[in-house]
């Protein structure tokens, strides 16, 4: 018998993915970047790593903007992994300096235009007075529903199920919810990603073929596109070329 969380007729038709998602939608409702490459386009023109991430948040405005003219719900960015702590202290401050710079210059223009800004990962990690400018950010435009962005600050997915993992069996002991009804849903729920629509089209950039902790869970049925484009050079014809590969996807979900 096959494996099924819910135990509905099993003669009905193909259910929509347990968070929602719409296989024949033309344009992606969630689109995820792994934002890579930043290093190597500086290291091709003989400049310092910190200049790559600078070309590279240019270049996340730009791919922000175009991704909300196509009607995309939500864009999430990879901006720090768990596993980037692993970098010289060096780069990892500039990062920092980045960071606080892109949400000081870059707040009005996000809350003007009606956009949400929401966080995976545990932010709480970094320099204090960013944390709370993130903080600050999160709170001023959550109500907010034009679009929402969110941004991965170190974020890893199997931490993300972890914590999802305890937090299911602290309510599960204290005899909030009963173990064996757990199911996708109620995962889905208790991730950073609560809420948002089901991830559709995951793309990553500089010609690297792997996920590097992202987005795990909610990756299992969206529509993978791996580019040799560097982050920096990736831009708002870069992101409608990518949506119009995800438009001549045949999206079956395991069915015909
Ligand atoms: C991605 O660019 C940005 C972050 C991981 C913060 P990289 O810094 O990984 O650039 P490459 O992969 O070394 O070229
Ligand atoms: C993934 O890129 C993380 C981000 C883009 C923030 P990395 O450059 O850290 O990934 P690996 O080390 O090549 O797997
Ligand atoms: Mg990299």
């Amino acid at each position: 018998m096959p494996r099924h969380v819910d135990d509905s007729d099993p003669g009905r038709p193909a259910p929509r993915h347990v968070d929602g998602s719409d296989p024949g939608r033309p344009t992606p409702r969630h689109v995820a970047i792994i934002m890579d490459g930043n290093g190597r386009w500086a290291k091709a023109r003989g400049l310092p790593r910190t200049a790559g991430h600078k070309a590279g948040a240019e270049a996340a405005r730009k791919v922000l903007r175009a991704a909300g003219e196509a009607g995309v719900e939500c864009l999430t960015l990879y901006a720090f992994s768990s596993e980037n702590w692993r970098r010289p202290e060096a780069e990892i401050n500039d990062l920092m300096g980045l960071l606080r710079f892109y949400i000081g210059s870059e707040l009005n223009a996000l809350h003007r235009e009606g956009i949400r800004l929401r966080i995976l990962g545990d932010h709480k990690a970094f320099q204090p007075d960013v944390a709370r400018m993130v903080d600050e950010a999160v709170a001023r435009t959550a109500g907010n529903d034009r679009m929402t962005l969110a941004i991965a600050l170190n974020y890893g997915a199997r931490t993300e199920l972890v914590m999802a993992a305890r937090d299911l069996a602290r309510r599960a002991a204290a005899g909030e919810i009963i173990p064996d009804e757990i199911d996708e849903a109620a995962i889905d729920a208790s991730l950073d990603t609560a809420g948002l629509p089901a991830l559709d089209l995951l793309i990553r950039t500089s010609g690297e073929y792997r996920l590097s902790n992202f987005l795990l869970w909610q990756a299992a049925y969206a529509e993978l596109l791996f580019v040799d484009t560097l982050w920096p050079d990736f831009d708002g014809d870069a992101l409608r070329a990518a949506l119009g590969d995800f438009a001549a996807r045949e999206r079956r979900y395991g069915g015909l």
